[in-house]
């Protein structure tokens, strides 16, 4: 029953096979390490043990010298940083596994929002763009669309979109000065762009302000190994933003779509270039919106081929739209619960997911697995799933804890990221441009200076997008078949550097 999980080349271990309570140790349940860009899923009711998998897997890949992205939400996944511990029911487990427990730690890069337990991330609003502001705002769709006007006559004007006080500022001229603007771009009520004001106030009273601005991370930097060889673990420590769901989430999408957008396509590779994994995903798709469904969908679909890997960690598939669910080959599903006729709906949905099995009743194995226990099935090299098989899961050989706070504060004093983000950088841009224009030194912001009125023509003459090699990039960019829905965001992105050669500001620094 296990000859299913026996493939060629290097795979990653989950654990050993179990049926009635027999645990057939030493036979090995696995993903080959070269489909890991073929996506999964990681399903399961709340505590039985989705985020060990995700350890579980993280390590390994970082051992196999992939670099791994993960959001953690609760802190703990900082234990990747130190060797596990072993104790008697480790023990118990690796035996009954048939697989040693050998303690490990791993490279890891701690990264934050908030600039509190990690490196503080930042990405500009018009890299951001207008539909995924949309969704950190909680904008509906006629809100939206005025957004995206408002970015539109942002390009148009040349006025530069980098932090919350630019798009703040340019809110403020059309409601005020720049009035006469609402009428050209039919559609913009000076109503609604009053509301999207008072929506970016909220969020910046929420403190989002600081993530949005320069200098913006750089994707690149996900993808290192270290001086060993181990793909570098970069963790977004979300713990403190948790009650704000639509904003990390907006943000780990752009992260991906930025992923999608930088790296070249690959063909098939021995292993994969990065793989995201993405805890607690259903703050991710509840309430979204559904042009911002078809963005998740196309980056996840398209990401594969640049070699790159998405896990989902949710409860239930259900959690998942249908089009993202079907793109997920490897499945790992943790106990469910059926306690509730919702319970009941949500184990039936997740049966009808899974392939047939000749061994299992996949319902009530579902309902009486045990904590890091699931249900397994991935996709082979041949691109078929494997045989469905009820898998005792390895324990991570990294601690299964947070580490120690003051551990946690001096790696990240150490770490090359604080030297190259942790400064925020305040540049000439809309706010600035703005004040110049209309004499009203600082805009929003009466403590900034003011540039003299002469800086305006020239910063809309370095607005110009008529350099050819930009203009090459965009036309070539706008080719790929994501570029049809976010064409509008991949233009300013590129454009949005205002006259920086994104070449020239991409090779800035190696870091090992
Ligand atoms: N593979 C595993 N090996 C050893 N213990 C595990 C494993 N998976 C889960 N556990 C135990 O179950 C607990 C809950 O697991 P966790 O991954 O946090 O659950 P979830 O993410 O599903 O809420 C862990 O703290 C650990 O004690
Ligand atoms: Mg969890």
């Amino acid at each position: 029953m296990t000859n299913g999980y026996a493939f060629e080349g290097p795979t990653l271990l989950l654990g050993a096979p179990l049926r009635e309570g027999i645990v057939a140790a030493g036979a090995c349940v696995c993903v080959p390490l070269a489909m890991m860009n073929r996506h999964g899923l990681i399903a399961g009711a709340t505590g039985t043990g989705k985020t060990k998998t995700l350890q579980l897997l993280a390590g390994q890949l970082s051992e196999s010298g992939v670099p791994v992205f993960l959001a953690d939400l609760k802190g703990d996944l900082s234990g990747l940083a130190a060797p596990g511990v072993a104790n008697a029911k480790i023990e118990e487990r690796s035996k009954a596994i048939g697989v040693p427990f050998k303690p490990a730690s791993y490279p890891v890069e701690f990264l934050s929002l908030t600039g509190e337990n990690g490196v503080q991330l930042r990405a500009t609003v018009s890299s951001f763009g207008p539909l995924l502001l949309s969704r950190a705002l909680g904008l509906n769709e006629t809100q939206r669309s005025v957004l995206s006007l408002v970015f539109k006559f942002c390009d148009d004007k040349g006025l530069l979109l980098l932090d919350l006080p630019d798009l703040k500022a340019a809110l403020q001229h059309l409601t005020g000065d720049g009035a006469a603007a609402l009428a050209e771009y039919g559609g913009m009520s000076k109503a609604t762009v009053g509301v999207l004001l008072r929506k970016m106030v909220e969020l910046e009273q929420q403190g989002a302000g600081q993530f949005f601005g320069e200098p913006e991370f750089e994707v690149e930097d996900l993808l290192r190994t270290d001086p060993a060889g181990k793909g570098i673990v970069s963790a977004l420590e979300l713990s403190g933003v948790q009650d704000r769901p639509a904003l990390f989430s907006t943000f780990l999408m752009w992260l991906l779509a930025s992923i999608y957008r930088e790296l070249p396509e690959v063909g098939d590779l021995d292993k994969p270039k990065l793989v995201f994994f993405f805890d607690e995903a259903h703050l991710l798709f509840e309430g979204a919106s559904k042009p911002f469904l078809e963005q998740v969908e196309q980056v996840v679909r398209l990401v594969r081929s640049k070699g790159v890997g998405v896990f989902f960690v949710t409860q239930t598939p259900k959690d998942v739209p249908a089009d993202v669910l079907a793109q997920l080959g490897h499945r790992v599903q943790h106990a469910l619960r059926a306690f509730t006729p919702d319970d009941e709906k949500a184990l039936r949905a997740t049966v009808n997911t899974f392939p047939r099995s000749e061994f299992y009743d996949i319902a009530k194995t579902l309902t009486s697995l045990g904590i890091g226990e699931a249900l397994v099935t991935v996709l082979t090299p041949r691109g078929v799933p494997s045989p469905v098989v009820a898998t005792l899961l390895a324990p991570p050989s990294s601690l299964m804890a947070p580490i120690p706070a003051a551990d946690l504060a001096s790696r990240i004093a150490r770490s090359p990221l604080s030297a190259a983000y942790a400064t925020a950088v305040d540049r000439e841009s809309a706010r600035e441009t703005l004040a110049a224009r209309t004499g009203d030194p600082g805009g929003s912001d009466a403590t900034s200076t003011a540039p003299d009125r002469g800086a305006a023509p020239r910063r809309s003459r370095k607005a110009a997008p008529a350099e050819p090699t930009v203009a090459d990039q965009v036309g070539k960019a706008l080719n790929s078949p994501l570029a049809r829905t976010v064409a509008g965001s991949l233009v300013r992105g590129l454009f949005g550097v205002l006259g920086v050669p994104t070449t020239a500001r991409r090779r800035r620094r190696r870091l090992y």
